[in-house]
Formats: structure tokens, C-alpha cells, sequence
């Protein structure tokens, strides 16, 4: 193929919840010029819990670029025309694996696993501690989504952890550190290095220092020796040493905080929703750590460049949104396929009033209340499958509204309108009840690969790589959706939603 007929070339490695991909962007143009998909399997040994293989998602992650790069040859696009790549991956999931063998010590603990209950229990002391007793220095209230939980329940429950740790050959990491770690080396020199976001979603970063801080590692009881080195999120971390990609840096890393860099909420007060396995709506506060009183997490939304400044978000954390949907494909069999629930949703006409709150992982922001659980009320003689899809698909745009209702709070006032991106913004309906029940325009970029773009903008803009000028990008195009239905009809549908709600949060064990 010809060399140089698009300018520099920027790989992303998308590795999700639910699929790994490789995308290739033009530099100049932010254009997707192709990318290849392989989904990853969840393994559920039990009622709650959910892991993944870490070397199905290793050898996923080097199938897509070897498929990506013949796809650009087809295309007659040289591969070799790539000049960096990003990583934009799951967040908390947990891996620990033996730094001689290289293999992993348990499989992936993923986020969304619920096992951690009874270690959450166990640091809150039975209740003794409030859930944001270290929210202060981290950002985060104890809860079984984050990462230190889950390093401790390993610990707790896996011999063969415990004694990595004692023969000093464990290492943990997010799904980006694991990547990172294979990718530059594995068992011959790969680089234990994390980013700072990634960093932000353990409960181990002090989230003012950037730092591992001994107090939350002693806290969970969990040895500093095995915790990567926390970089930033766009500099070069190290160079892939194999496979066709062989010289290529690794220079951007993060994921929903990446999306804010790839929608270009580069300001205080812009805020997005990517709506993917789950939905994460991140709130740019700039320089300014701001702690919620409502609910939401602090973290860190990006920082390009390890003399750069970090930036800082309010994050509200929807844990089950595109997972309803599978949900309705693979346990209720109501839809063929998750592009379907549009057509089958809108063919309910008139709203049907069923409400479903899918409390697969408890509720996450802004409830945090793990023993939470699903339910789907309203049900009448009438009621059909596609009921109970559209309160599927209601329940996202529902939780949504749930996290601006807090984020106006800690704020101070609303948010005049939404920028949203991920695979489920595709369906037009859910984006059009999306500004129905918040009363606010909700803006759809037409790429709705912001993610993937804003790890690879990151990984183009590193020093020493420079293709990508994050100062003179243009926002991607987009369209809009615009509220249509009046006030009275959004508060009687919300407030119902919240009657929803309190029956989820009322279950009794
Ligand atoms: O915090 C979990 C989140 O990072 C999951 O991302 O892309 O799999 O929906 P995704």
C-alpha cells in the first residue's frame, strides 16, 4: 500500500465490558478509517459474580489489530503509517498475575462482580464506618465496584495469591496495566505502569497527590510492592514489542474519562454520558477537586502530560445500560438482537407505565447500595414484552436524570444540555426519551466513538509522537434531540420512577 495517503495514523485499543476492538483514526481528520470487534465472554460461577479471562482479552486484543491492519492493507492503507496507539479499557476490573510466569493468579474480577459484598462489610465494619469515610482522600465511597475490594477478596480467597505476594512475583492492574505490562514485554521486561484515571478507580490513588497512599493501602490491607506506576494519561509509556504493531508507543490511556477528551469538554461545566455496559456521565469541574454531597465520585478526568495539570470530574456511575438489553436477548428472549428493542419499544405506543429498575450490581450513583435490588413494577393483563423493554430502555434515560438531579445539586445549578456518545446512542429512541425526561437537549455526535477517539487524541498528542494538536481540533459533527413532551408529563413519569426506586432500595434480604 501506499504510504502517507492519510498523514499519521493513531491506533485505539477499545478494550470493554463486553468487547475488545482496535480502531484506526486519521490524525488530520479524526476519521475512523477502520477497526475489527471480538466479543469477550463473561464467566459467571456464581449468582453475582462475573470474570473474565485475562488471556482470552490479551489474544483479543492482538487479533484486532492483526485483522485492523489487514483490513487497512485491503483498503490500501499502510499499516505501517500508524505512529502511535491508545488504550481505553474496562476501569476497575482486577488482574493479578506472576511477574516470572506471566500468568494470571485468578481470572479478571470484573466491575461489575458483586462478591465484595461481605469485604465491603467488612471495612465498613458492619456498619460502624459511613460508606464515605475515605471519600476525602479518594474520591470514592466503599463499594464493591472498585478495585481495592476486589485485590482483597483475591488475597482473602486465593492461596496462590498470597504466596505470589510473599515470593514478591504478584503484580496487579487494570485491564490497561495487564495490556501495557503483555504488550511491552510481559516476562521480558513489560512495563508495570498504570494512568492516573485508571489509577483514580481503585480507592488506592490519593486523588490530591496522584499518589499510592499508605494510609487507604492499609486500610484494605493490600501490599504498595504490587501496585503499578501511576503516569499520565498522554506520554509515552513504552513500545509494543511484537506482533505488526512491533515499535510502535503506547502513549494515551484512560476510558470514560476519555470520552470527555474525544467530545472535547475541555471546560469547566461541559459534561458527557457514554452509554455502553453500563453508563458513566462525567462532569468537568477543571483544576478544582470538587467532593459531591450527592452521591457522585470524584476523579480524575484526564491529565495530558506529566507536567500537565490534572483535570478533575464529578462522575455519576450507571452500572447496568447496555447489560438490560443482553439481558432481555439472552434470559427473557423478548429481542433477537439489541438493535431490535428500538423498533419493539416504540411499537408499545402510548406508555404502558411499566417501570423496571435493573439493580443487576445493586444501584451505583447516586445511591451506592449494593443490596438493592431489580424490579419491574406496574405489570397489568395488558403488559407485553415490549413493556417491559421500553422500561428497559426508560430505566437508562431514568438514571440519567438521576445523576444531573445531583449533579445540579453539587453544582449549583443544571446543566443546559447533554453530549452523549457509546453504542446504545445509536437508538433513536432512548436519545429522544433521554431529553424528554431531562428536559434538556441531548447533542449526538454522528461518530459515536468518542471514547476510542479521545484515548487515541491523547496517545496523538504525547510528547515525542505530536500528530495530534488537541488545540486546534474541531468538534465532531453531530444532531440533536430536543425535548417534546411538557413539564407535568416529565415530573409525573419521574417521579414514578422514583416510587420504582424506593421499592428496589426497600428489598429485604
Ligand atoms: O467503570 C466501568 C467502565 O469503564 C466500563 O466501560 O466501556 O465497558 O462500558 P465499558
Amino acid at each position: 500500500p501506499e504510504r502517507g495517503r492519510f498523514g499519521p495514523l493513531v491506533g485505539s485499543i477499545d478494550e470493554g465490558t463486553s468487547s475488545t476492538r482496535f480502531l484506526v483514526f486519521a490524525a488530520k481528520t479524526a476519521e475512523v478509517l477502520t477497526y475489527h470487534q471480538v466479543s469477550i465472554p463473561h464467566i459467571t460461577p456464581k449468582e453475582g459474580w462475573v470474570e473474565q479471562d485475562p488471556e482470552v482479552i490479551l489474544h483479543s486484543v492482538i487479533e484486532t489489530i492483526n485483522v485492523t491492519c489487514d483490513n487497512l492493507i485491503k483498503l490500501d492503507i499502510s499499516p505501517e503509517d500508524i505512529v502511535a496507539t491508545g488504550i481505553t479499557n474496562q476501569r476497575e476490573t482486577t488482574v493479578v498475575w506472576d511477574s516470572v510466569t506471566g500468568k494470571p493468579l485468578h481470572n479478571a474480577l470484573v466491575w461489575l462482580d458483586m462478591r465484595t459484598a461481605s469485604t465491603v462489610d467488612q471495612i465498613l465494619q458492619n456498619g460502624k464506618r459511613n460508606k464515605n469515610f475515605l471519600k476525602n482522600v479518594c474520591g470514592l465511597p466503599v463499594s464493591t465496584y472498585f478495585s481495592a475490594l476486589k485485590i482483597r477478596w483475591l488475597i482473602d480467597n486465593v492461596e496462590g495469591v498470597r504466596r505470589a505476594i510473599s515470593e514478591d512475583r504478584c503484580l496487579f492492574g487494570t485491564i490497561d496495566t495487564w495490556l501495557i505490562w503483555n504488550l511491552t514485554g510481559g516476562v521480558n521486561g513489560g512495563l508495570h505502569l498504570t494512568d492516573v484515571t485508571n489509577a483514580s478507580r481503585t480507592m488506592l490513588m490519593n486523588i490530591d497527590t496522584l499518589k499510592w497512599d499508605p494510609q487507604l493501602c492499609k486500610i484494605f490491607d493490600i501490599p504498595m510492592s504490587i501496585l503499578p506506576e501511576i503516569k499520565s494519561s498522554s506520554e509515552i509509556y513504552g513500545y509494543i514489542s511484537e506482533s505488526v504493531l512491533k515499535g510502535i508507543p503506547i502513549s494515551g490511556v484512560s476510558d470514560q474519562q476519555a470520552a470527555l477528551v474525544g467530545q472535547m469538554c475541555f471546560h469547566q461545566g461541559q459534561a458527557k454520558s457514554t452509554y455502553g455496559t453500563g453508563c458513566f456521565l462525567l462532569y468537568n469541574t477543571g483544576t478544582a477537586i470538587v467532593q459531591s454531597s450527592h452521591g457522585l465520585l470524584t476523579t480524575v478526568a484526564y491529565q495530558l502530560g506529566k507536567d500537565a495539570p490534572p483535570i478533575y470530574a464529578l462522575e455519576g456511575s450507571i452500572a447496568i445500560a447496555g447489560v438490560a438489553m443482553q439481558w432481555l436477548r439472552d434470559n427473557l428472549g423478548v429481542i433477537k438482537n439489541v438493535t431490535e428493542s428500538m423498533d419493539i419499544a416504540q411499537s408499545t405506543g402510548e406508555v404502558g407505565e411499566v417501570y423496571f429498575v435493573p439493580a443487576f450490581s445493586g444501584l451505583y450513583a447516586p445511591y451506592w447500595r449494593k443490596d438493592a435490588r431489580s424490579v419491574i413494577c406496574g405489570l397489568t393483563e395488558e403488559t407485553k414484552p415490549g413493556h417491559i423493554v421500553r422500561g428497559a430502555l426508560e430505566s437508562v434515560a431514568f438514571q440519567v436524570r438521576d445523576i444531573l438531579e445531583a449533579m445540579a445539586l453539587d453544582c449549583g445549578y443544571p446543566l443546559q444540555k447533554l453530549l452523549v456518545d457509546g453504542g446504545m446512542t445509536a437508538n433513536n429512541f432512548l436519545m429522544q426519551i433521554q431529553a424528554d425526561y431531562c428536559g434538556i437537549p441531548v447533542v449526538r455526535p454522528l461518530m459515536s466513538e468518542t471514547t476510542s477517539l479521545g484515548a487515541a487524541m491523547a496517545a496523538g498528542n504525547a510528547k515525542g509522537v505530536e500528530v495530534w494538536d488537541l488545540d486546534n481540533v474541531q468538534p465532531v459533527p453531530s444532531d440533536c434531540f430536543i425535548p417534546s413532551i411538557t413539564e407535568d408529563q416529565r415530573d409525573i413519569r419521574y417521579s414514578r420512577w422514583k416510587m420504582a426506586i424506593a421499592r428496589s432500595l426497600d428489598w429485604v434480604e
